[in-house]
């Protein structure tokens, strides 16, 4: 069967590299010259509103996915035309405006921070004394990593936030003091079958995400999958989908969906029995999903920026690397480590050394 991939970075690369063995073809689309899926797929070198190479991708592919959601709705739609595409394009459509995404949360009884749609200086000014500060200043689309976000504690610093993103349509949210953030991944297949990976747990830097462990025994995963059940239904979703929530006193608070592959789900590769990209892919060909449980403690540490020497991370027992073939650039997800071992505390010893052998070369750099 053959597979088309709207988007050519390091998502695409790996479910490249998962469905191969399934006997899986593939096409990616993407403008960059080096896009670092097309090493080892077919690449349509186009921008993702080129019709012509929209209707290419749709006509020598069975089926089309995306690898991240900022797609227009009119590009979905043109590649509906020739060839089944999934997830729902009314799933891509709601993940990538922050206000459609709140409002959907609400309309389903999954709790959100206290929010308020932003369009003008006024609105903001309105919103913050309603809301109360600090509260975080979000481009209602297009943001991604902390990007198209202002953190905002004093009301002098409205103006300055307001003008830096430029004036695009925005969403205020309450700032939520958590505990912890966390993530679960779910898989729905065209039968409507879900399966659940373990929950995640998150930390994130500059807005960043750096590490994920695997937490299967959390006290919160029943509720996360009542709320992400919920959620693919509501959406007739196929595919891999990820729901972030903050933990704040014990209690989950949805922040967002992904509705692709996600950067929390990384472990998954060797962590759990089928992979998150395997699962996404079995999903959208039809085929029957893969079991989701840990095959033990597992965890996920971003590479971020520049490569530690591959010889120093290889030397450590339990570790996996994955380097996605991409230029290193302050700030860029260029890789990942995944890490096993046969306890709770010897995985938090492997993530501390792996933590150890980055900071080293960050500290080399400086
Ligand atoms: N309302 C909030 N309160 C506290 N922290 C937040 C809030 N919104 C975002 N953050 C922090 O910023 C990170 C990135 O924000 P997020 O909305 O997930 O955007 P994206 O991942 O698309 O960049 C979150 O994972 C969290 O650490
Ligand atoms: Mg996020």
């Amino acid at each position: 069967m053959r597979v088309g991939i709207l988007g050519g970075g390091q998502l695409a690369r790996m479910m490249v590299l998962a469905g191969t063995p399934l006997g899986l073809e593939f096409t990616v689309l993407d403008p960059a010259e080096d896009a670092c899926a097309g090493v080892i797929a077919k690449q349509i070198h186009a921008a993702y509103d080129d019709e012509e190479a929209l209707d290419r991708l749709a006509n020598n592919c069975d089926l089309v996915t995306f690898e991240f959601e900022n797609v227009p709705a009119a590009v979905a739609a043109r590649l509906a035309r020739h060839a089944p595409v999934f997830p729902p394009p009314q799933a891509l459509a709601t993940a990538q405006d922050r206000l459609l995404e709140k409002r959907l949360f609400d309309q389903l009884g999954i709790p959100v921070a206290r929010y308020r749609a932003v369009d003008d200086l006024a609105a903001l000014r309105q919103a913050a004394a309603e809301l109360g500060l600090p509260a975080v200043l979000k481009t209602r689309t297009q943001g991604y990593d902390g990007k198209g976000q202002r953190v905002l504690r004093k009301e002098d610093e409205l103006e300055a936030a307001w003008r830096e993103l430029a004036g695009a349509p925005c969403i205020l949210e309450a700032m939520i003091p958590f505990q912890r953030e966390v993530s679960q991944i779910a898989v729905r297949d065209r039968h409507g079958e879900v399966r659940f990976y373990p929950l995640c747990e998150n930390s994130h830097r500059h807005g960043i995400l750096m590490t994920t462990r695997a937490s299967p025994d959390d006290p919160l995963q029943g509720a996360a999958r009542q709320h992400t059940r919920k959620l693919l239904e509501s959406l007739h979703y196929v595919g891999v989908l990820a729901l972030e929530f903050f933990v704040r006193d014990g209690e989950l608070l949805a922040n967002e969906f992904a509705p692709r592959v996600h950067n929390t789900g990384h472990w998954s590769i060797e962590g759990a029995i089928s992979s998150q990209f395997e699962n996404h892919l079995r999903a959208v060909t039809g085929l029957p999903l893969g079991e989701t449980d840990a095959r033990g403690p597992s965890a996920m540490v971003n590479l971020i920026g520049e490569l530690p020497p591959s010889e120093a991370l290889l030397a450590l027992p339990g570790v996996h690397l994955h380097r996605y073939g991409k230029a290193p650039k302050p700030g860029r997800k260029i890789g990942h480590v995944g890490i096993q071992a046969p306890s709770s505390a010897e995985l938090e010893a492997r993530i501390r050394r792996v933590e150890a052998i980055i900071a080293g070369v960050g500290q080399a750099a400086a």
